[in-house]
């Protein structure tokens, strides 16, 4: 077929039916776990003001860089398709009054978000994310708890092999210190280093550490790391998020150089993947952390907070590559087969009387022949089949055909739903 003029944009695809059962089981299970741990589901517009970004983000992030879908509306005002959920719900916390609510508030979401990334697998530009944050309590019990949803999440998906990387990046008090001595450390290396962490080096030395090209990773790996210049409030924070990881049985891995990509962050950051890689890192699954000061960034006011995102295309990939079954299909009880204009609209009338008793109907009501229903029904395994021709209709009547027995019986039309009821709940 010749190149369709008009396709997906680039790094965006289509969710197709047989790809909605796999995200139908992502939402329900995520809605199912965030409803027992006592989460309020939000839901924040896919347009913010690009400036909320730049507060929190940060202003020189690859994803306020190079990533977001930023344009001047007809008003003159700038926004920007979302490129991340937490900095949305900090300001809907703010804009809504949640502040004079009992803290902490727990909310969780899930939806499109955009990024103007180079695609490739798991990659896009248009993907999906849900995610939960905790605001107003900076206890390190909630850091765990957030970890601790996420990962029972992902094993409810039946993904396996999954590891937690964790890291404590300090807070304003110590975070300064670190970054004196990485760029005391970088000092002489700067040459070496990439071009882009050249410049990082410049404008957010901490995202140094989170480079993936070898050469940097090289002189990275021999950089001071962050633990041992944590304050002792951020050290214990990190301690006691690490002791309940331990009770609860959660393998993680202690990762020094993990920094995450935002700027609202302080001390905890994870970020959840598998282990069956072959070899390297691979993508995460889910990221978060702990950001005490987005809400200053935001509103002004410092208000504790942590939460986690989870990336749904790279969720549902994992669930196909474990082949996990994800069919929810409830098989139809009866099938209705018609031949006829007149039986057709009488079919659509029974159709509806069979759905206001919560029974599940198979039908062709595109197909006349009888021979072709009939084997349909067959097909499909359905013992029952209600058979309205043009006689039935007109007489207010229906047949019955026992499949198995072939043995075929006629009654009024008003007792169809008690009579097949009645038939299924004799052969059960
Ligand atoms: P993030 O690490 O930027 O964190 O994104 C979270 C997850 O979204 C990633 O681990 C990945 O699975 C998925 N993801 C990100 N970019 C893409 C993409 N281009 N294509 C496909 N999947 C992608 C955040 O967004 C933070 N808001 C998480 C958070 C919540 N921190 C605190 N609360």
């Amino acid at each position: 077929m010749a190149k369709l003029k008009f396709q997906t944009p680039t790094g965006m695809h289509d969710i197709l039916p047989e790809d909605q059962l796999y995200y139908q089981k992502v939402f329900d299970t995520a809605k199912k776990l965030f409803d027992y741990y006592g989460y309020s589901r939000i839901e924040t517009p896919i347009l913010e003001s690009t400036d909320l970004f730049v507060r929190s983000v940060g202003e020189n992030t690859d994803i306020v860089e190079k990533e977001m879908y930023s344009f001047k509306t007809k008003g003159g005002d700038m926004v920007v398709l979302r490129p991340e959920g937490t900095a949305p719900v900090m300001r809907a916390y703010f804009q809504n009054g949640m502040v004079s609510m009992p803290q902490p508030v727990k909310l969780w979401y899930y939806g499109p978000f955009f990024r103007y990334e180079r695609p490739q697998a798991g990659r896009y530009r248009q993907f999906h994310q849900f995610g939960a944050e905790v605001i107003g309590d900076s206890d390190p019990l909630f850091d765990m708890q957030t970890i601790v949803i996420l990962y029972n999440i992902l094993e409810d998906l039946k993904i396996k092999n999954l590891i937690v990387r964790i890291n404590s990046i300090g807070d304003e008090t110590c975070r300064g210190e670190y970054k004196k001595a990485l760029s005391k450390f970088l000092r002489n290396k700067k040459n070496d280093l990439c071009r882009d962490c050249q410049k990082r080096s410049k404008t957010n030395i901490l995202r140094v550490l989170d480079c993936k090209e070898p050469k940097c990773r090289e002189i990275i790996s021999q950089a001071p790391q962050t633990m041992d210049y944590l304050c002792e409030s951020c050290k214990n924070h990190l301690k006691e998020v690490l002791e309940y990881l331990e009770e609860l049985k959660i393998p993680y891995i202690l990762d020094p150089f993990l920094v995450r990509g935002l700027d609202y962050y302080t001390k905890t950051v994870f970020e959840v993947e598998t282990q069956d890689n072959e070899g390297g890192r691979q993508e995460s699954l889910a990221g978060g952390g702990r950001y005490d000061i987005l809400g200053k960034a935001i509103a002004g006011e410092a208000v504790p907070a942590c939460g986690m995102a989870v990336g749904v295309e790279r969720i549902v990939q994992k669930m196909r590559d474990n082949n996990v079954d994800v069919s929810t299909k409830r098989s139809a009880e009866v099938f209705l087969a018609q031949i006829g204009p007149i039986a057709k609209k009488r079919g659509m009338v029974i159709m509806e009387e069979f759905r206001r008793a919560n029974m599940k109907v198979a039908e062709c009501f595109n197909k006349d022949s009888l021979k072709y229903q009939l084997a349909k029904a067959n097909k499909l395994g359905i013992n029952n089949v209600v058979i309205i021709g043009q006689k039935e209709a007109i007489q207010n009547i229906a047949i019955i055909r026992n499949m198995e027995t072939g043995k075929q019986s006629e009654i009024p039309q008003e007792d169809i739903v008690k009579e097949i009821k009645k038939r299924i709940k004799e052969e059960n």
